[in-house]
């Protein structure tokens, strides 16, 4: 339940901030078409309403990113955000505002913050050593090798001077409030996960790092940057002008904040419903005053992630069956707070079912009459039988149905209560027939059964589209011009949704012009859509292989919503030296460790691969050493793998055809190498050690299933071994005997 009904006049309303180091997809579009909806409701009850989203753009993850993709991380941020910005567009989303972590505003606001904290006390310097997982940008508690206990991910180890944040300290804060604000979280899984976590104990939080700089600086200590949740979550207020000296900004965040609703993914209920209500407590300001959790939307049985490449793009379904479509599937068919699963044929079954078949062809009848009967004036009513009297008391049920179903976040049941209205009107419809003038029935007595039947068809659709105009605004506005109504925007400006009583609709109004809604989804609509996210897979391994972002010339030109994408999927958080030539000079020489997550996969898959967390588990606490403790280097234990590990390593008998000097680099050699099957190319850094001409027709053993990576604006696919000498002087593994091109060595 949302608290609204405490704050009528004013509502505040955010999406998560998105990470910029993956393109947009539907799991994305989800979280912001439910906000979506819920602020065009709020604002046509008359709630003067803001809704805030934006991008979540600084940490490790994103750095790495950009090195991958050979950009720099503003670059990186700046395409990626922009992506996010144009799609929202394109969805026809009503944000009041779209923040960026990068902005100077939020940098600003972010500092002051910390400084807050700081000078309350409640944050301290000491040394943390344990281990991180960068791709949930997480502590994890656990020894060296211990994995992310939510994505799985292997953590890596972080031995640093830090800040810490006194989060044991409100421990016992944040179960009262919990408890004394029952309607604070939700759904109820989520608040029994969140308040287990916070009963097993909540240990101090380390807020700053030192081992990467793309991040805010901590105010006055500037090699530390503030860690990225803490960044990233306080992007609600600074959004608003916390932290600033115009009186403008001071007046906005005096008025929206506390939010009223944070919508979040469940995975991340923990750092909304635990931190960042620490965090404002120790700051002393208010607290939001609900975090609402959807569930994950599914494709493949998977959640729908670009690390598990099973990602559907929102501008898909929008370019084959509308927005509307795809805001009406999502909202239709996922209950709120559960998982969903997504698939072509669900989305085309509701399509032509509920929109085209129901909701569009009940208009297209009304209103075609109306023209062809009445030459679009609508009627006098006249006096009501049986038949209208039900069909204005079921109105008046689903209108009280439909209201607060959406308003405790119901939108599934909301909607198939006022569809059941657009089934009761079409029976209606079809019951009194006013096309048909049975021969016992005068003439005048049709035109009056004809009146009496359209105006009242025609009330129960003005009704109907006003409760669905929040999910479905493009068809809405279109339906309301259709019944002369002018624009739906105006009429949300005046509140429409506060005086819905039946009987608005004149005798008089003179109705618009036809026009279909929703035609009948093509029988090939699920092969046009499957065919663009091909393309749009094939032009995201193409840039990768280019080493990054695709220039828009050279994305597909046969798939329209391919050419605006901006290729940031070639990322492979895991790594921990992906760099540039000059920071990897000897790519030959067995340094980079091979794990799941960058082993073997296709380039399709390499392209798509990187960092969405997944699992919903209740994560586990970071343990900070003592504060002031000296930092404790990471002991080197010995590792052992299991033979599953080792045959993640895709090696090959290969042969090098070309090798030649790479100007500039004075380390590197281009290689083109066969394997048998393919012929690829290797950048080696071995130009000290070996002359090129000399490599030719060698046979050598590579690391065929190593994700391919640029340097020196060269794609390099595949890494040589060679035993490393002292002094870091390769020498390139071969055989005595023949072996043939691309034997696997086991
Ligand atoms: N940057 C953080 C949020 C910071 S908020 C102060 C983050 N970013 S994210 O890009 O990884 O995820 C943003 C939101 O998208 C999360 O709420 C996440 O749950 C949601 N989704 C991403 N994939 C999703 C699905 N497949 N299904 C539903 N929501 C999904 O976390």
């Amino acid at each position: 339940m949302t608290n609204s009904a405490s704050q009528p006049s004013r509502y505040y309303l955010t999406t998560p901030i998105y990470y910029v180091n993956a393109r947009p997809h539907l799991g994305h579009a989800y979280s912001t078409i439910v906000c979506d909806a819920i602020a065009r409701r709020k604002r046509a009850q008359g709630i003067d309403t803001w809704f805030l989203t934006g991008t979540d753009e600084h940490g490790q993850k994103i750095e790495r990113s950009a090195e991958l993709a050979g950009r720099t991380p503003e670059e990186f941020a700046t395409a990626i955000s922009g992506e996010f910005r144009s799609l929202w567009k394109q969805l026809g989303i009503t944000n009041d505002d779209f923040i960026r972590t990068t902005e100077e505003r939020h940098k600003r606001g972010t500092q002051k913050f910390f400084a807050t904290l700081r000078d309350k006390g409640f944050i301290y310097k000491g040394s943390y050593s344990g281990q991180y997982c960068v791709s949930d940008e997480l502590y994890v508690d656990g020894p060296v090798g211990t994995l992310c206990p939510d994505c799985g991910r292997e953590t890596e180890t972080v031995s640093e001077e830090n800040y810490f944040f006194k989060l044991s300290a409100f421990e016992h804060k944040l179960l009262e409030f919990y408890e004394a604000n029952p309607d604070f979280m939700g759904p109820e899984s989520t608040r029994r996960e969140v308040i287990s976590f916070v009963r097993g104990g909540l240990k101090d939080l380390s807020v700053s790092r030192t081992s990467f700089s793309w991040g805010i600086p901590v105010p006055g200590d500037e090699k530390h940057v503030i860690y990225v949740w803490l960044d990233a979550l306080v992007n609600y207020i600074t959004a608003l002008g916390y932290g600033s000296d115009d009186p403008a900004d001071q007046a906005r965040f005096a008025k929206f904040w506390p939010a009223d609703m944070h919508l979040i993914g469940k995975e991340i209920s923990r750092f909304h419903c635990v931190y960042w209500p620490a965090f404002l407590m120790a700051a002393g300001l208010p607290l939001p005053r609900s975090v609402r959790a959807n569930g994950w939307l599914l494709f493949d049985q998977g959640k729908m992630s670009k690390s598990r490449g099973n990602i559907v793009r929102a501008e898909t379904v929008q370019q084959v069956l509308g927005a509307d479509a795809l805001r009406y599937f999502l909202l239709r068919e996922i209950p709120f707070g559960q998982d969903g699963n997504f698939s072509f044929d669900a989305l085309v079954q509701r399509f032509n079912g509920d929109l085209a078949n129901g909701y569009g062809n009940l208009v297209s009848r009304v209103v075609n009459m109306v023209h062809k009967y009445f030459g679009g004036v609508l009627p006098e009513v006249g006096a009501e039988t049986e038949a209208e009297t039900a069909l204005r008391e079921s109105a008046a049920k689903a209108l009280a149905a439909f209201g607060p179903a959406f308003d405790e976040l119901n939108f599934s049941d909301a909607l198939k209560s006022l569809w059941e209205l657009v089934a009761e009107t079409d029976g209606y419809l079809t019951a009194n027939a006013p096309w048909k003038r049975p021969a016992d029935r005068s003439e005048a007595g049709h035109a009056a059964l004809q009146a009496r039947v359209l105006a009242t068809a025609a009330e129960a659709i003005r009704i109907i589209t006003a409760l669905v105009y929040p999910i479905l605004p493009e068809s809405a506005a279109k339906v309301w011009q259709q019944l002369g109504q002018g624009e739906i925007a105006t009429a949300a400006k005046q509140s429409f949704l506060t005086h819905l009583a039946w009987g608005g609709l004149k005798a008089g109004t003179k109705f618009g012009e036809p026009a279909p809604l929703f035609p009948r989804a093509e029988k090939d609509a699920i092969e046009q859509m499957q065919k663009i996210e091909e393309q749009n897979t094939k032009t995201v391994v193409e840039a990768a292989a280019k080493g990054g972002f695709a220039r828009k010339s050279e994305t597909a030109t046969s798939a329209p919503a391919a050419k605006t994408a901006v290729k940031g999927a070639i990322v492979s958080e895991n790594s921990e030296k992906q760099a540039s030539a000059e920071d990897v000079p000897v790519d030959s020489v067995g340094a980079e460790p091979v794990d799941e997550a960058k082993g073997y996969e296709t380039l399709a898959r390499a392209a798509k691969k990187s960092a969405v967390a997944v699992a919903p588990a209740v994560p586990a606490a970071q343990t900070p050493a003592p504060p002031q403790a000296p930092a404790t280097p990471a002991v080197a234990e010995p590792q052992y793998i299991s033979i599953d590990d080792v045959i993640k390593v895709d090696l090959r008998v290969a042969q090098i055809l070309v090798a030649e000097r790479i100007p500039k680099a004075d380390k590197l050699l281009r290689l083109e190498v066969d394997l048998g099957y393919e012929k690829r190319q290797i950048l080696a850094g071995i130009a000290q050690y070996y002359e090129p001409e000399k490599l030719v027709g060698r046979k050598i053993i590579i690391v065929a299933n190593l994700a391919p990576r640029k340097m020196r604006g060269l794609i390099s696919n595949g890494m040589l071994l060679a035993a490393s000498l002292e002094g870091g002087a390769p020498v390139l593994a071969g055989f005595l005997e023949d072996v043939p091109l691309g034997a696997r060595l086991k």
